[in-house]
């Protein structure tokens, strides 16, 4: 397999953003795109013609076009486990047979919602949600952003095994109007069916006289769920090629379906769709999850980066920064390459991130003026969600723009403690509004911006080997079937009195 050679990147003479937007007037519009409903802006980052150039080349010379079409051609990609990676098929674009079989997995979720929403399973009017990871974070995002109006069902999604987060919940449900979703790829994760077991127990407690009536099951382990006791006709199923922290657009999306209507849900699929096309069909230099995982590579690969910080400035969108973190450091926290030889360049930088204005009491301190340099990405939505927004919104939108250029510009000062070194840099992107359609194509946006930063680091992004020491040495000391280091063993011990 080829490998990443960085030295032109390495070449590049270093510039200074204010020397960029000099030395060229057409800067803002050479680095900007305008993509189903989200208007991006990378001139405030250090990337030149000449570094596009540079990087186009090492995506060629990576085969970034060939992968692409394996992607989307639904060959097997994920080479470490043989199997393609088959989240777009989900929205439509894929292998004809992968996007008809998802076809026929939606409407048997379709069928589902239909017969719930007529109280084929009594009068449901909570949604308790029980999944990890993938399972959890994107329908989380999905229902926290887009279903602050939609009141057909409360949902609550429920992902850590600490009683508490469970306890909560169920305080706030009725157990007889209550649908308890098993969202898990697996059906094998511990916490999932711990919770799961817990909930259904409380059901039984409260005196529902069928709970298992009440249950549906998620997952590509359709048996799995059956033999746990779930009917299989509530049993919706989506394919094992589609990766955990890619599967919100499959079944994994049932409770954003629900709550917020088929409708909405296929909208989604549209959306993202429409990003999937635009980077499958847009050259490099126009081409946004391309730019974006460009800028990405510069400042690991040339200027030494270790994180990389997400800040929506939305409320409703308070979620994806944990939302990227799984997608981004899941995939490409790797230091192997796909043929598992040690990869001797930063892959994957830490992502983190916030909620403006809030981080910037808390955290921007380090951003302009630490010893750290972060590239940062702002999100904007211009359409305000309140309904407060002449004075709320306007006072939002401009901290935005103004953090970006200010870290940019920077201020000198006679005191050093009050200056300001700039040239520090920020993307920026701005929805035109938060609907479905272009959560759709922001989240497709980031899925794809990975993969280009995957295919260029020369790694796997479909693969996770690294969450498993962790279960199974958890699973060795619940059976005491491991001798632990000195201080676990002690830990244990105190923990364990
Ligand atoms: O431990 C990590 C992980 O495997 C994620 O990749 C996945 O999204 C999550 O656990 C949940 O897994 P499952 O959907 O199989 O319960």
């Amino acid at each position: 397999m080829a490998l990443p050679d960085w030295s032109p990147i390495h070449a590049l003479a270093p510039q200074t953003l204010k020397s960029l937007f000099e030395a060229d007037a057409g800067r803002v519009d050479a680095l900007s795109a305008d993509v189903a409903g989200i208007h991006f802006d990378w001139s405030k980052t250090h990337l030149t013609a000449d570094a596009v150039a540079a990087f186009s080349s090492i995506a060629e010379a990576m085969g970034l076009a060939a992968k692409r079409d394996a992607l989307f051609g639904g060959q097997a990609i994920n080479v470490t486990e043989s199997r393609p990676a088959e989240h777009s098929a989900e929205r439509g674009e894929g292998a004809p047979e992968s996007v008809a079989r998802a076809r026929g997995f939606q409407a048997r979720m379709r069928a589902l919602i239909d017969a719930i929403e007529a109280e084929a399973l009594g009068p449901i009017r909570h949604v308790l949600h029980i999944g990890i990871g993938g399972s959890a974070l994107g329908p989380d995002l999905l229902v926290d952003a887009l279903g602050r109006y939609a009141d057909r069902y409360e949902v609550a999604v429920v992902s850590n095994v600490d009683g508490l987060a469970l306890e909560a919940a169920m305080d706030r449900f009725d157990p007889a109007a209550t649908l308890l979703v098993i969202a898990s790829k697996t059906f094998t994760t511990t916490e999932t069916i711990l919770n799961a077991e817990s909930a259904l127990a409380w059901m039984s407690e409260a005196g529902v006289g069928d709970p298992y009536g009440q249950v549906i099951a998620l997952t590509a382990a359709p048996d799995k769920a059956v033999e746990w006791g779930v009917d299989e006709t509530r049993v919706l199923p989506f394919a094992e090629s589609v990766g955990g922290r890619y599967s919100l657009w499959s079944s994994i999306g049932f409770p954003a379906a629900l709550a917020l209507g088929w409708d909405a849900f296929e909208e989604l699929l549209e959306g993202a769709a429409e990003m999937d096309r635009h980077f499958r069909l847009m050259e490099a230099s126009q081409n946004a999850p391309v730019l974006a995982a460009f800028a990405d590579l510069y400042y690991t690969q040339a200027r030494g980066c270790e994180t990389r910080a997400t800040f929506a400035y939305d409320e409703r969108l308070r979620l994806l920064p944990s939302y990227l973190q799984q997608l981004e450091m899941e995939s490409n926290g790797k230091s192997v390459t796909s043929d598992g030889e040690p990869v001797t360049w930063p892959t994957a930088p830490i992502t983190w991130g916030g909620v403006g204005t809030d981080a910037q009491h808390a955290v921007f301190q380090l951003l302009h003026q630490g010893t750290h340099l972060v590239p940062v990405e702002f999100v904007g939505v211009i359409e305000a969600g309140d309904s407060l927004a002449e004075a709320h919104h306007r006072q939002l939108l401009l901290n935005l723009l103004a953090q970006g250029a200010a870290l940019m510009a920077g201020k000198g000062q006679d005191d050093p403690a009050r200056a300001y070194p700039g040239d520090r840099p920020s993307s920026t992107l701005l929805l035109d509004r938060l609907d479905a359609r272009t959560l759709g194509a922001l989240l497709a946006f980031y899925e794809q911006r990975t993969f280009v930063n995957a295919v260029l680091l020369g790694i796997n992004p479909f693969d996770q080997f690294g969450v498993e020491l962790g279960k199974e040495m958890a699973r060795a000391a619940e059976s005491g079937g491991l001798e632990f280091d000195p201080s676990t063993t002690d830990l244990i011990r105190r923990a364990f009195p």
